[in-house]
C-alpha cells in the first residue's frame, strides 16, 4: 500500500496546528452579559448559573475594571426589576432614573470606551413576564413597539451605544431607528436579536431575572425551532429596517442558522450562547463528566467557526482568563 496523502502532517505538533488553524477568537469578539439588581454591596450567586452573579450598581465598579483588564470591551445589560415596579405598560422601563438608566450612566462614567449595549424588551418589567404588552391572552404588537422604541431612546439618553431589542415584535427595529434619529441619536446602533427562537435554553436566565412568563409561552413571537428559512426572512427584514448587527439566539443548537445567515448577509453576525448552554457545561463539569475549560473552548470556537463575528457569552471572562 502506498499512502500518498498524509493529512496528519499538519496535526503533528501544537505549533503546526496553530500555524494552520482556521478559526481565531479573541476577547475583542465578546459581549459580556451583566445582571444588575437594586441595593448596595450585593453580589448574589444565581443558583441555576454557577459562577455567575447578580450585581448591585456599586459592585459594577470592580467588574468593569476587571473586564477592561481582560480586554473585554463590550457589555450587555439586563436588570432585575422589583415586583412593585412591574406593570403591563413598561412604565419603569422608561424611568430616566430607573436601574437600567442609572447603570448605563455609571458604566459610561467609569469607562467611557466600554461599549454599552442594553436589552430592550418588556419582560423584566412585565407583571406577566412577557416581552410586550398583554391584552387578554395576546401579546399586542404595535403598542409594544411604541414602548420599546421609547425605551431605546431612554437608554441612548443615558449613554447607551447600542440598543439590543430581544422582543421579536414585528417592525420594532424600524420604529427604534426612527425614534433614535428623531431624538438626535444617529450615533446609537441597533444590535437586533433578528432570529430569536422560542427556546428551553433560556430557563436559567429567567430564574436570574425572575422573568418567566406568568401564562403561556413565547411561541407567538419568538421563532419556531423547526424553521430555518424563516430566520433569513427575519434577518433580512431587520437589516432593511436598520439593524447594524444581527444576532442569532441560542447559538450551540443553531450553528446551521448562524452559517446560513453569515453566507446571506453583509453585516456583522452575532450569536448568543445563552444561559442554558452555559449551565449545561457547568453542571456536567461539576459532576466530573467533562472538562469544563475544554468544553467551553470547543463550544465557543464552534460558534465562531459557524460564522459568528461576535459572541455574547457568560463564559467571556473565563475565556479571556484562559487565553491570557
Ligand atoms: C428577554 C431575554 C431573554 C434572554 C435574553 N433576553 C429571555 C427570554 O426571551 O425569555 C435569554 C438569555 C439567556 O438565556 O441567556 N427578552
Amino acid at each position: 500500500m502506498k499512502i500518498t496523502k498524509r493529512y496528519r502532517r499538519l496535526r503533528s505538533s501544537e505549533a503546526v496546528r496553530n500555524l494552520v488553524a482556521e478559526t481565531t477568537l479573541t476577547p475583542d469578539h465578546f459581549i459580556v452579559p451583566l445582571f444588575i439588581i437594586e441595593g448596595k454591596n450585593k453580589k448574589e450567586p444565581i443558583p441555576s448559573m454557577p459562577g455567575y452573579f447578580r450585581l448591585s450598581l456599586d459592585m459594577l465598579k470592580d467588574e468593569i475594571l476587571e473586564l477592561r483588564s481582560l480586554g473585554l470591551r463590550s457589555v450587555l445589560l439586563f436588570v432585575k426589576v422589583p415586583d412593585a415596579l412591574k406593570d403591563n405598560e413598561g412604565k419603569e422601563a422608561l424611568n430616566p432614573h430607573g436601574l437600567m438608566q442609572k447603570s448605563i450612566r455609571y458604566i459610561k462614567e467609569l469607562d467611557p470606551e466600554m461599549i454599552v449595549m442594553t436589552d430592550v424588551a418588556l419582560d423584566p418589567y412585565s407583571i406577566y413576564g412577557h416581552d410586550g404588552i398583554v391584552m387578554g391572552k395576546e401579546i399586542v404588537n404595535d403598542a409594544s413597539v411604541e414602548v420599546l422604541s421609547k425605551m431605546a431612546v431612554s437608554h441612548a439618553l443615558a449613554g447607551a451605544d447600542f440598543a439590543a431589542p430581544s422582543d421579536m415584535m414585528d417592525g420594532r427595529v424600524r420604529a427604534i431607528r426612527e425614534r433614535l434619529d428623531e431624538a438626535g441619536f444617529e450615533r446609537a446602533g441597533i444590535l437586533s436579536y433578528a432570529a430569536k427562537y422560542a427556546s428551553s435554553f433560556y430557563g436559567p436566565f429567567r430564574d436570574a431575572l425572575d422573568s418567566a412568563p406568568g401564562f403561556g409561552d413565547k411561541k407567538t413571537y419568538q421563532m419556531d425551532f423547526r424553521n430555518s428559512t424563516e430566520a433569513l426572512k427575519e434577518v433580512e427584514l431587520d437589516i432593511e429596517e436598520g439593524a447594524d448587527i444581527v444576532m442569532i439566539k441560542p447559538a450551540g443548537a443553531y450553528l446551521d442558522i448562524i452559517r446560513a445567515v453569515k453566507n446571506h448577509v453583509h453585516v456583522p453576525v452575532a450569536a448568543y450562547q445563552v444561559s442554558g448552554e452555559y449551565s449545561m457545561i457547568k453542571a456536567a463539569a461539576a459532576n466530573g463528566w467533562l472538562d469544563e475549560k475544554q468544553a467551553m473552548m470547543e463550544s465557543l470556537i464552534a460558534i465562531r467557526r459557524a460564522g459568528a463575528d461576535v459572541i455574547a457569552s457568560y463564559f467571556a471572562k473565563d475565556f479571556a482568563k484562559m487565553i491570557s
